[in-house]
């Protein structure tokens, strides 16, 4: 189906690697993993993300249930998460600061790095009001670049609240307006609707156009002036680089203040602060700031050979009692086993445990059984030598630890 891919064992060593190494830095970071339903009701979306909005607008798989009740297919995670911690009462909770692995689904144009079905990693954290916790949140997603060896650059933007944008919004509109027979078919429809986002479109003429509109931070109130000034400090703190980019709008609506993406030839990762997310749900007036990456488009850059091996292939002859046998005195140990049961060559049998990156092959056929010996192959140095079972474990030792 197009958009949609199958991940092959030969890939998921990546996935792995990027999992577990997000999964360590967030938990040594406080956060805790959280994992909210794959589909949601459709509502959630339209207020949370915004109806004005691409996502919202075109891109959801939205669908009628067998009671008629309008569910979506998730195509972000911070609006589940946002409903799950107002749903839970986690405000009453030590968990304010979540993450998540996991699945979206957005009707997108598919190209390079972008699906229909995507995973994201994502982190929020809940009712932190200081400049200080956005910068966490750049500090960790940056990290987690470092420590997969991922360069990309961040690029900062002021988006403003709901108090000052409204006044932005329409200098836009006035600006636009009077250029809109030079602006895309989509621009011209998001013009009255969502003005900001004719900001980041990427039409030539349309981007020609934008250069020359007013500029958000000429409207910003002082709230989202003193959050974003605020953030700038604590990132040098940090020492962590940034560009300012003016033109950086998000596609999400809510967003307030702050907001960020990692960029290499495409976004890597984005986010920022909404304080009026969990309110517009139905919660208390609780802030918000988070980020989520993603993780196809990691993947795709992560210069890391991720080679699937095994410890022990046994190449059983036909003796498959036997083999299983053996099969259970090794598992006491830890080691990765593949056992053959359907009767190949003995050379086939090797040459897939070569393919398999086995570090050492056990054969045992008639002769080992009424003996009750194996043949242990050092894969790497082709030799072998027949051992009595009960020396198995002492000789796999020796093999696996040397090499
Ligand atoms: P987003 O910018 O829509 O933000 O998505 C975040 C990341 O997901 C993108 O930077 C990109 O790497 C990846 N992504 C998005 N769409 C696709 C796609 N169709 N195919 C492949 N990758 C994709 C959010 O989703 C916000 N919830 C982030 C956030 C969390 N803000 C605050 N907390």
């Amino acid at each position: 189906m197009k958009g949609f891919k199958d991940i092959l064992p030969d890939e998921v060593g990546k996935w792995q690697l990027l999992e577990e190494t997000a999964k360590n830095l967030l938990e040594s970071f406080g956060y805790s993993q959280i994992r909210t339903p794959i589909l949601e009701k459709t509502a959630l979306f339209e207020r949370g993300v915004g109806d004005a909005t691409d996502i919202v607008e075109k891109e959801m798989y939205t669908f009628l249930d067998k009671s008629g009740e309008s569910v979506t297919l998730r195509p972000e995670g911070t609006a589940g998460v946002a409903r799950a911690f107002i749903e839970n009462n986690l405000e009453a909770s030590v968990f304010n600061k979540l993450y998540y692995i996991g699945p979206m689904f957005r009707y997108e144009r598919p190209q390079k790095g972008r699906f229909r079905q995507f995973h994201q990693i994502g982190a929020e954290c809940f009712g932190i009001r200081s400049p200080a916790i956005d910068a966490e949140i750049v500090y960790i997603n940056k990290l987690l670049f470092e420590k997969l060896n991922i360069k990309g650059s961040l690029e900062i933007n002021n988006i403003g609240c709901k108090s000052c944008r409204p006044a932005y919004s329409k200098a836009l509109i006035n600006y636009f307006e009077t250029h809109k027979e030079y602006l895309c078919a989509d621009c011209q429809k998001r013009l009255y609707k969502n003005p900001l986002r004719i900001l980041d479109c990427k039409n030539e003429k349309c981007k020609i156009v934008a250069k020359q509109a007013p500029r958000l931070k000429d409207y910003v109130c002082e709230n989202c002036q003193n959050h974003y000034n605020g953030v700038k400090e604590y990132l040098e703190v940090l020492n962590i680089e940034y560009v300012e980019n003016d033109m950086l709008v998000r596609g999400l609506d809510y967003y307030t203040s702050f907001v960020f993406e990692f960029v290499d030839t495409i976004t890597l990762s984005a986010g920022g602060r909404y304080d009026n997310l969990i309110a517009d749900l139905g919660g208390s007036n609780i802030c918000g700031v988070g980020f989520a990456l993603g993780e196809e488009r990691l993947i795709d850059i992560m210069n890391i050979e991720s080679k699937n091996a095994i410890d022990i292939y046994i190449a059983n002859l036909g003796v498959s009692s036997y083999a299983l046998k053996i099969l259970q005195i090794l598992k006491h140990f830890p080691y990765s086993i593949y056992c053959e049961y359907d009767s190949k060559s003995l050379k086939s049998m090797l040459k897939k445990a070569d393919r398999l990156n086995a570090t050492v092959s056990i054969i045992v056929g008639e002769e080992e059984f009424k003996n009750n010996t194996c043949i242990v192959r050092n894969m790497k140095q082709s030799s072998q030598e027949i051992i009595k079972l009960n020396q198995i474990e002492s000789t796999l030792k020796g093999v696996l630890y040397a090499t």
